[in-house]
């Protein structure tokens, strides 16, 4: 996204206490697409700019690999499972693929392949090549025969247990065929959407006001992840098979011979999957098939490159995440040509103005368009789009498709260059005033300054705070936060403790759309949630910067609110000391210091949490222990665990009083190394550090 490069200071050129604070920015807001992604099925950023958020991610951990901590996202696959189904651990994680983009990406792949094989240029290698489902990944368990589990991805190391729900679906046997059939056989596959199933489903969705769903792969998620499995049967899911997870016994020796092997118990397999010779043959594969995409009834989003012989992908094995043997040679996104009538200011709820362009309407594979995002004043002022202009949008299976450009042709004549609001579009016409972002640089987005007194903002504030992530109030959804609003019953997020008091007045049981079970309910909801954890309560605030991540690393910083809350004061004070004892916190860098010291500045802001903090207990974040055998350490762990993720790891260590570091020092107590531990091993034998095994820490702490 070279947007985001013309404002965003370069890496190398980043200080590290930025790139600290840009880490663990970056970090919150890829977290909170992740969540949106895997857990709602309701991403809000195109895949692209995803994609630009972790490339920088990445870069700034290459540079400072100290940032590189246990919780980082590059050592996770996808998001933690959401909390409605039972969790299954998947005896063998499920890993993602690595992404070529260019032909010099898929030669470096064979090449790398051949140079860690040993391999002499003419020994031929043989891939199974096969196209890209754009749906979601399972692993199904076959226990004798009989599918016993069927589970998704979640974070590759723990999913969620749908078995119910697969096993309406036809293209999974629920009995293997054959004669030979191994004791235990994981298979995984894709469960996706047909094209055609997906629109003839969002028109039902629509008719009987049920949920839209982006595209085929969030209507599969969907689909699949419901209570009730009748409604999962009444949706037409695919399923095809393409990898395996633990096997007792393996029927083939390469991969083309375990597709084989999957078809012959019953399972689809993709009729397009062809074996390749040569780097030719897989370049020739990829334009072959990127010439079919159009015409395929299921979306997809590249081809997929797999080594052939099982001996040697096990020889190449893993880097972190990815297999070695693997890739995913991705295709470009789908684009179009529309004409933009309008560009519309839309306010968020940390006031930010993004204009979008209001287009007439275009089907964009697929899927019909009619608005596309243009960022910011910066990016329309680059793009030069003026209304009137015919544009091509590019659509990345995504939610928010992008303005890439205008067709200067097919300018109308006498179109004016766009210009940006001096005023905000909202009811108070605020001056609307440019951002600061790290380093104290000017960025590229407006914001309204009307902060609560924008309804706009308030309402989005308030949306913000009865979320799931947040106070989490069931029945105070975005239309009732709107009507209550509108009619000044919930003005600021104290009013809503005291909504049940003022019923008496409101008489909300006589307003359409209520009766007296929702209101009882409601009012239950609301007394259910006056006791809240400190991390959730600072995340509801909805302080610019202070994402759940951050919202987590304060809580576990000052334990209490009082403590939070007096620190926060200093900060806006001036104090220095305080300044200095937020820095050294975990994660915490100046955007969020510069953020909350801004956001206690406020007169109005501060007397709006007093008056929260009156209605609501916030339970302490539990305090580390100090009476345990690890008290105190530093502990460093490496390579896969297998009796827990790294998160729930640092989590109990953390609980136990052990500070978990990311890299090994003179100063580590412990190194926990699973398989596949590398460097950190290493460091931890050169330093005389002591090195557990998973077995030996967990008897160590019991
Ligand atoms: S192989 C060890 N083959 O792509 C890697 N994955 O970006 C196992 N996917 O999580 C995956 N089609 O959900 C493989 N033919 C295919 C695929 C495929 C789609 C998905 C899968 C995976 C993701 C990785």
């Amino acid at each position: 996204m070279a947007r985001r490069e013309k404002t965003e200071t370069p890496v190398e050129q980043l200080s590290e206490r930025q790139a600290k604070a840009e880490h663990a920015r970056l970090q919150a807001e890829i977290a909170e697409h992740d969540r949106r992604y895997y857990q709602e099925d309701a991403p809000t950023v195109s895949d692209a700019a995803y994609d630009a958020l972790r490339q920088r991610y990445g870069a700034i951990e290459a540079r400072f690999p100290q940032l590189r901590t246990l919780d980082s996202l590059t050592q996770r696959v996808g998001a933690a499972p959401s909390a409605r189904f039972a969790k299954v651990r998947h005896s063998l994680p499920m890993l993602s693929l690595d992404n070529a983009f260019t032909q010099e990406d898929v030669a470096d792949f064979v090449g790398r392949i051949r140079r860690f094989l040993r391999l002499p240029d003419d020994e031929e290698l043989t891939f199974l090549a096969e196209p890209k489902i754009d749906g979601l990944s399972m692993s199904l368990r076959y226990e004798r025969g009989e599918l016993i589990t069927g589970a998704t991805r979640g974070d590759g190391v723990e999913g969620e247990d749908v078995t119910a729900n697969v096993r309406t679906l036809e293209d999974v046997p629920k009995r293997l065929d054959g004669k030979h059939i191994p004791a235990i056989c994981e298979v995984r596959g894709e469960v996706y959407m047909t094209k055609r199933a997906f629109l003839a489903l969002n028109k039902r969705q629509a008719e009987t006001g049920g949920q839209i769903f982006a595209n085929p792969r969030n209507s599969a998620a969907g689909s699949l992840r419901q209570k009730d499995p009748s409604i999962t049967a009444s949706r037409p899911l695919g399923f095809f098979a393409y990898a395996w997870g633990e096997m007792s016994e393996m029927p083939a020796n390469t991969q083309s011979g375990m597709v084989k092997w999957f078809a012959s118990c019953g399972f689809k397999t993709n009729p397009l999957a062809k074996t390749c010779r040569s780097l030719d043959a897989l370049l020739k594969f990829h334009s072959e098939i990127e010439a079919q995409r159009a015409t395929l009834d299921y979306d997809i989003d590249g081809v997929v490159y797999k080594l052939d012989r099982i001996d040697w992908q096990e020889r190449l094995g893993f880097v972190s995440r990815t297999p070695r043997w693997a890739i995913a040679h991705k295709f470009p996104a789908e684009k179009a040509t529309t004409v933009v009538r309008d560009i519309e200011i839309q306010i968020g709820r940390t006031g930010f103005l993004t204009p979008v362009a209001k287009l007439d309407p275009v089907t964009v594979g697929g899927v019909v368009v009619q608005n596309a995002t243009l960022h910011n004043a910066e990016e329309i002022a680059r793009l030069d789009v003026r209304i009137g202009d015919t544009v091509t949008i590019q659509r990345a299976g995504d939610v928010i498709p992008q303005v890439l450009g205008v067709i200067p042709d097919k300018r109308p004549r006498g179109a004016k260059p766009y210009e940006f609001p001096k005023k905000c579009p909202c009811p108070l016409h605020t001056e609307v005033v440019r951002e600061i972002i790290a380093g104290g640089a000017q960025g590229a987005r407006f914001h309204c300054t009307g902060e609560f007194a924008c309804p706009y903002q308030t309402i989005e504030h308030l949306k913000h705070f009865v979320s799931r992530r947040a106070f989490d109030i069931d029945g105070l959804g975005d239309k009732q936060i709107e009507l209550f609003y509108e009619r000044e019953w919930i003005k600021d997020p104290a009013d809503i403790f005291t909504l049940e008091e003022r019923n008496r007045k409101i008489k909300l049981e006589e307003v359409e759309g209520f009766g007296e079970t929702s209101v009882r309910n409601l009012f239950n909801a609301i007394a259910a949630r006056r006791e809240i954890a400190l991390e959730r309560f600072i995340y509801a605030l909805g302080i610019r910067h202070v994402g759940e991540t951050t919202a987590i690393a304060l809580a576990r910083g000052y334990g209490s609110w009082p403590a939070f809350h007096d620190a926060c004061l200093k900060l806006a004070r001036g104090d220095d000391e305080a300044r200095q004892e937020m820095d050294a916190l975990d994660q915490i860098g100046d955007t969020v210091i510069e953020s909350l010291r801004d956001y206690f500045g406020e007169a109005h802001n501060r007397r709006r949490i007093e008056r929260l903090a009156a209605q609501v207990k916030i339970r302490d974040a539990e305090k580390p222990r100090r009476d345990s055998p690890i008290a105190g350490k530093t502990v460093v762990f490496t390579g896969t665990l297998e009796r827990m993720t790294r998160d729930e790891a640092k989590a109990s260590a953390e609980r136990l009083g052990a500070k978990v570091s990311g890299s090994v020092s003179k100063k580590t107590d412990y190194v926990v190394a699973g398989p596949g531990a590398g460097s950190k091993l290493a460091d931890a034998k050169k330093l005389g550090v002591t090195v557990l095994t998973e077995d030996e820490w967990a008897k160590l702490v019991g």
